[in-house]
């Protein structure tokens, strides 16, 4: 806390209390109604003040309670077959961090789910597997490990792996307790499957060739047509990126997977980046509004959130509270490191709530308390 941000100050509030007070309180809270004063200090933060904290799910230790999932329960029965990751602070909400969940699914070859759909929207980040596939307003979309797929807002979405396919593992992302929060959440669910309306893959076809599209194609949705962003596409491109670009000193090289036709964010309520941490990078501390989920992509490395130190590697999972101070490092010599991440920013930058903060002591860096 900086010195001007006591609360013993004109203008926050610090009136003391008395029985003549305490009667009125009590007075007041008969009629519900209560005194701004005996709140406002604590409503109303200096800074941001987030209530999640920093949390690190990892994989090794996650993997075969995951898989056991699918001895225990069909994804009939369980509507969506998936162990969800909640925040130690958060479990009232079942967020991961903020007001962002996320989750762990599993599905074995030759499944496949039922049609749903629901307000909050949606996003995967396949972790293992082969054949595996989703139906979304019925465009078949097959996907491969590192790739990254919408299913934005009410639109019908089905799963499934083929029936030679290995089974496949994927790391769900939704906003659901943001919409639960705002209380516009809601759920349908479609008696079978979705009839397929496009070819296989016609999403990624027609819109995932950056700088190229179809000219004829009219799109009115608020999302990204392009639905999946492949990582054989992704890597190579920020490989060649970081050819010619500086490095950021907070994120390395940093992509936000975008929609094609307004280069802004894919869905409304959450985005999602994928960044590159060179060999031997050692990011700077800064800290911002708006939550993050990460997963290691490739390689392995740690990060200091609020001075703590968290060592990650390919598939764990953490999280970056709003205004947690946060530095992410590359531990290897010689291989780099890829963190997949998603947030909230649609939200913060839309309602004007983003700020940011550079942590100037230290040269950057945090210590570690
Ligand atoms: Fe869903
Ligand atoms: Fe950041």
């Amino acid at each position: 806390m900086n010195n001007n941000q006591s609360d013993d100050q004109i203008g926050r509030a610090r009136v003391q209390d008395s029985p003549e007070l305490q009667a009125y309180y009590k007075e007041l809270e008969t009629l519900g109604a209560g005194a701004l004063w005996t709140v406002a200090n604590d409503i109303e933060p200096w800074e941001p003040r987030s209530s999640s904290v920093p949390m690190l799910w990892k994989y090794d230790q996650l993997r075969d309670l995951v898989l056991k999932s699918s001895d225990l329960v069909t994804p009939e029965q369980a509507g969506r077959r998936v162990v969800y990751l909640v925040n130690d602070k958060r479990k009232d909400v079942s967020a991961a961090v903020g007001w962002l969940y996320t989750g762990i699914q599993v599905t074995r070859p030759g499944e496949s789910t039922s049609a749903h759909k629901h307000k909050a929207s949606a996003l995967r980040f396949i972790m293992e597997g082969e054949g595996g596939y989703t139906v979304v307003d019925g465009n078949k979309i097959t996907f491969e490990v590192n790739d990254f797929v919408i299913t934005p807002n009410s639109a019908w979405h089905e799963h499934g792996v083929a029936e030679n396919g290995k089974t496949c593992i994927w790391q769900d992302g939704l906003d659901i307790p943001l919409a639960n929060a705002l209380e516009a959440n809601d759920y349908a669910v479609l008696d079978g499957k979705q009839q397929l309306n496009a070819p296989v893959n016609y999403s990624p076809i027609t819109y995932g060739l950056s700088g190229l599209l179809v000219a004829d194609k009219v799109w009115e949705k608020a999302y990204s047509p392009l639905f999946k962003f492949e990582w054989k596409k992704v890597y190579p491109a920020l490989l060649e990126t970081a050819e010619v670009n500086q490095i950021n000193p907070f994120d390395g090289i940093i992509m936000q997977y975008s929609n094609p036709l307004t280069g802004g964010h894919v869905m409304q309520t959450m985005g999602a980046s994928m960044q590159l941490l060179p060999a031997n990078f050692k990011g700077k501390a800064h800290k911002h509004t708006g939550s993050f989920v990460y997963q290691c992509a490739k390689g392995s490395g740690h990060s200091i959130i609020d001075g703590k130190r968290y060592d990650w590697k390919e598939r764990d999972i953490f999280c970056v509270p709003s205004w947690a101070w946060h530095e992410h490092h590359n531990n290897s010599e010689t291989e780099d490191a890829c963190l997949f991440s998603f947030n909230d920013l649609p939200v913060i930058e839309k309602l004007g709530f983003y700020q940011d903060k550079t942590y100037t002591e230290n040269n950057g860096h945090q210590i570690i308390l």
